[in-house]
């Protein structure tokens, strides 16, 4: 056969292929644990019973685990006292869901033990979640495998709430979505939820004055307080973020910015014309975003417990705490890019109470931001909303 025929047909092979990497298979544990996605489910649907706030935190979480180097559980590792972690970044502060993650290894551990990698529970974990909000249903294929290290820069430069719109879209390109796609998962993922005070700048980007009000009310002063990301309906997935995000009636920055970018805006008023339209769009973002960069095969473990890695390096030496149950009001956070963790300020931080906690979350969420809008600003037709913060030394690679 000619030899450019060929090629075109792999690439037109290639073109056509599942979203999934070749490893993973729906059926995965189909021998070796049958039971994990029903036991994956059912925690799910417990935990979201008691309190709905646990599908968007699992959402949230898989956002954050596959956005930050892949999907490989990598934001579930302890900081150690000597060795920092995804989870003490500045963007993973307030992520919640660890503990349902723990729940449901547990139980897989006593049925099929050593089997199941929490990789994959964070990525099946969130699309149950999105189902039980009354989301689509997406393909979420078993098989991935759990990193062997957790850095904590990988999360520090995930997107920060008032991210220029262009750097935004460019983060977004970098890991393969689509203009359409970042919208769609922006939509659906703020549709659910609630927003800390302390991320809200509600003079950073144009706002309704009556929300305006109403979030200042609701805050009142208070870093520690929340609101609904999505204040018509708050534990419903669905299309209320384009009507919300145009209206200016969005808690976040980012989302009041992209109601007004002239590249996003136009996108969003379409999706809020076809409300239907949206939801595959989500469903099939999902889809990609669950396979990020999975680690399959021989690569990585299968870890005993999420939270830790099965031969911790530091494990011989004694002095070394393992500090766990990460509290985002206790914790400190260091300037994003320095090189000591700031495991160390969060236990200066536990003594001095809520107040002093708060405060030191608040100034490292600052030091994010400014650091974010840094990078933003090396980016043609960035938009620089948040000029309070001093300015810190970028890290290199952003
Ligand atoms: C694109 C840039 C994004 C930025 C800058 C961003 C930022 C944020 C921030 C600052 C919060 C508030 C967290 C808190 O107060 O504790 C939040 C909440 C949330 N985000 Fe995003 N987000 C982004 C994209 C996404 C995407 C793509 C998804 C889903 C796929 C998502 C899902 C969520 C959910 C579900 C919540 C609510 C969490 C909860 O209730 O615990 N976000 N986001």
């Amino acid at each position: 056969m000619d030899a450019r025929l060929v090629t075109l047909l792999l690439l037109a092979a290639a073109a056509s292929a599942p979203l999934a990497s070749p490893q993973l298979d729906s059926a995965f544990y189909k021998t070796t644990c049958p039971d994990a996605e029903k036991v994956i489910f059912d925690v799910v649907q417990n935990r979201f019973k008691q309190d709905p706030g646990t599908a968007a935190g699992l959402l949230r979480l898989v956002f954050h685990d596959c956005f930050a180097n892949g999907c490989d559980a990598s934001i579930l590792i302890d900081p150690l006292s000597n060795q920092a972690s995804e989870k003490e970044a500045g963007p993973n502060i307030s992520v919640r869901g660890y503990d349902v993650i723990e729940e449901i290894k547990t139980e897989l551990e006593k049925k099929c033990p050593g089997v199941v990698s929490c990789a994959d529970i964070v990525a099946a974990s969130a699309r149950d979640a999105v189902k039980l909000t009354g989301g689509p249903a997406y393909e979420v294929p078993m098989g991935r495998r759990d990193s062997l290290t957790s850095n904590r820069e990988d999360a520090d430069a995930l997107p920060g709430p008032d991210i220029a719109v262009p750097k935004l879209i460019d983060e977004f390109s970098k890991q393969g979505f689509s203009l359409e796609e970042m919208i769609a998962m922006l939509a659906g993922g703020h549709s659910i939820g609630i927003c800390r005070c302390f991320f809200i700048e509600t003079d950073a980007a144009p706002i309704d004055p009556e929300y305006r009000k109403n979030i200042s009310a609701a805050c009142d002063g208070k870093d520690s307080g929340t609101v609904p990301m999505d204040s018509v309906s708050p534990n419903v997935f669905d299309g209320t973020y384009f009507a919300l995000a145009l209206a200016k009636k969005m808690p976040l920055t980012i989302d009041r910015l992209v109601g007004m970018d002239p590249k996003t805006e136009p996108v969003l008023k379409a999706m809020e014309a076809k409300p239907a339209d949206f939801v595959p769009l989500f469903a099939k973002s999902m889809e990609k975003l669950s396979v990020l960069k999975v680690l399959t095969g021989k690569d990585g473990e299968i870890r005993k417990t999420c939270s830790e890695f099965n031969n911790p390096q530091a494990s011989s030496d004694t002095s070394v705490i393992r500090i766990s149950s990460l509290n985002p009001d206790q914790m400190g956070l260091s300037q994003p890019g320095a090189a000591k963790p700031a495991v160390a300020e969060a236990r200066k931080v536990a003594p001095g109470g809520e107040e002093e906690a708060t405060k030191r979350i608040r100034n490292a969420v600052k030091l994010t931001k400014t650091f974010v809008n840094e990078a933003a600003a090396k980016v043609e037709g960035g938009v620089v909303v948040n000029k309070a913060a001093q300015i810190q030394t970028p890290k290199p690679n952003v």
